[in-house]
């Protein structure tokens, strides 16, 4: 097995050491959980350009593979395990060809199981958590120089937005940027805390900074991302702290930025200027991602959300005030240890009386270390298996109503791909349904308005008409 360091001290990459030509080596990033770890593979996928990789679709000819994790539920975790078994082998018939490749785990699983992933894989090179992708280039370059096994889990106060290089690639319409990461709030079934740390806001001027680069690189659409977006406090430029409302302000000037999303909201946090940003800021697009978890304040208490059903319809209520228009879009567990039938029918009951455009909904998944993995009665898995059924057919119903009803109008439509079809391209309607349209291939990266003739469960049909 390989030996393991678990040391924090620098080690510096030596000019023109071991540093390839660009191009020269061959990075296979796969991503898995959400899109933190979107943000974060693009941002490791930049940091290594810089050494000379170039990203490549398999493993069998990366010199370097890197896993980027999920630790959410447990079947995203195991998933890594399985994907490692893969590796060996590939790593091995590599190896009898006489060529090298090194392997590392990042994102959540390694934050959380730190050393125990090179124990059930020695195949693993380097373990490094979210907080220390500044420190990829380096480290693994440690790890191959030493040849051993390096866990990297510590949070580290300095800033590694600040360290990352700039985001100065071509790029697609659409791009996430991450303004906050971590999370305090600790609702008793979440690692996130555990696997992201605390709370933190990066400052606006960063934020504004890496906007306007991605700009630069054509894209128009802009969704800001945090683990607890909303409650964002970055300091602002004039010193203070800045809210969420006010940094979407402030980007809404940038030329260029046409859009602007958020994700994902916690319901404590739907601050009225927020709310009220909805109705003033034009580019704000109509949707919001803001999870409820479950209907029954029992369950909600026991899950420790701090807000109650009625808290939560209220503020939809609120919202719906200022935007009639806007897509609501959900998290829900279902099976959350000591929930009734009745429990279960409140969430049925929440889901009805609000209608969502769209949401995820998960069976719950017990994990080490959060203080719900140890409650009694967890539920029985057929149990939470049925009612997960029964919910997901009521979502899928109210999600196809929404999709019809876009039917017969004309929406504002940002094309971001070719579709499968010749001439077809794929774009996203203001409430984040995507839109099928034929289109020249040079209107990709545009808004153009599209009347809507079709719709289906997941998208939405149409013809471009003349701007
Ligand atoms: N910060 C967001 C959620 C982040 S995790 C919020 O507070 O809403 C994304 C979603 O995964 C959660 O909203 C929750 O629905 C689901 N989830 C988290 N932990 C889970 C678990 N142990 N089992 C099942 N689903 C879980
Ligand atoms: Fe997890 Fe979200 Fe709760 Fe934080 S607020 S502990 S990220 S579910
Ligand atoms: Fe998964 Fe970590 Fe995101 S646990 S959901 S990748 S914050």
């Amino acid at each position: 097995m390989s030996k393991l360091d678990t040391s924090t001290e620098s080690a510096v990459l030596e000019p023109g050491g071991d540093q390839p030509m660009p191009g020269s080596k061959k990075v296979h990033l796969r991503t898995f959980g959400c899109q933190m770890n979107v943000y974060d593979s693009e941002r490791i996928s930049e940091s290594l350009a810089a050494y000379g990789y170039v990203e490549t679709e398999t493993a069998d000819d990366a010199d370097l593979v890197i896993l980027n994790t999920c630790h959410i539920r447990e079947k995203a975790a195991e998933k890594v395990y399985s994907e490692l078994g893969r590796i060996r082998q590939t790593k091995d018939a590599r190896r009898a060809e006489g060529r090298q490749t090194l392997v590392a785990v990042a994102g959540c699983v390694a934050q959380a199981e730190g050393a125990e992933i090179v124990a059930r894989a020695p195949v693993v090179d380097l373990v490094i958590g979210p907080q220390s992708y500044h420190r990829l280039p380096e480290l693994l370059f440690r790890a191959k120089s030493e040849s051993r096994s390096i866990v990297e889990t510590q949070f580290p106060d300095e800033d590694k937005f600040s360290k990352l290089p700039k985001r100065d690639r071509p790029r697609a319409a659409s791009a996430f940027l991450t303004i906050q990461e971590g999370c305090d709030k600790f609702c008793t079934f979440c690692v996130v805390p555990y696997t992201r740390g605390i709370e933190y806001s990066r400052p606006v001027a960063a934020i504004l900074a890496e906007a306007k680069q991605l700009v630069s690189r054509g894209v128009s659409e802009i969704t800001l991302l945090g683990q607890n977006v909303n409650a964002y406090h970055g300091e602002a430029e004039a010193g203070g702290n800045a809210t969420l409302a006010m940094l979407i302000g402030r980007l809404g000037e940038i030329d260029g930025v046409e859009r602007l999303r958020y994700t994902t909201s916690h319901p404590r946090d739907m601050g009225d200027d927020l709310i009220a940003a909805h109705a003033s800021e034009p580019k704000l697009m109509p949707y919001l991602h803001l999870p409820f978890q479950s209907g029954s304040d029992r369950i909600l208490a026991a899950m420790n959300r701090k807000h109650t059903a009625a808290d939560y319809v209220a503020l939809i209520a609120k919202i719906r005030r200022v935007r009639p228009d806007i897509a609501l879009s959900t998290d829900i567990i279902v099976g959350f240890p000591g929930e009734t039938e009745r429990d279960f029918e409140a969430t049925l009951g929440l889901v009805e009386q609000i209608g969502f455009a769209h949401a995820y909904s998960f069976r719950y998944s017990a994990r080490p270390g959060t203080p719900a993995a140890n409650m009694a009665d967890q539920v029985p898995e057929a149990v939470a298996v049925h009612r997960l059924h029964t919910l997901q057919r009521l979502l899928d119903k109210h999600q196809t109503r929404f999709n019809a009803d876009c039917v017969g109008r004309t929406i504002p439509v940002l094309f971001e791909r070719s579709g499968r079809r010749d001439g077809q391209l794929i774009g996203r309607s203001p409430y984040l349904q995507p839109v099928h349209a034929f289109a020249d291939h040079g209107m990709l990266g545009r808004i153009l308005p599209v009347e809507i003739l079709g719709s289906g469960p997941n998208s939405l049909s149409g013809v471009v008409r003349a701007a």
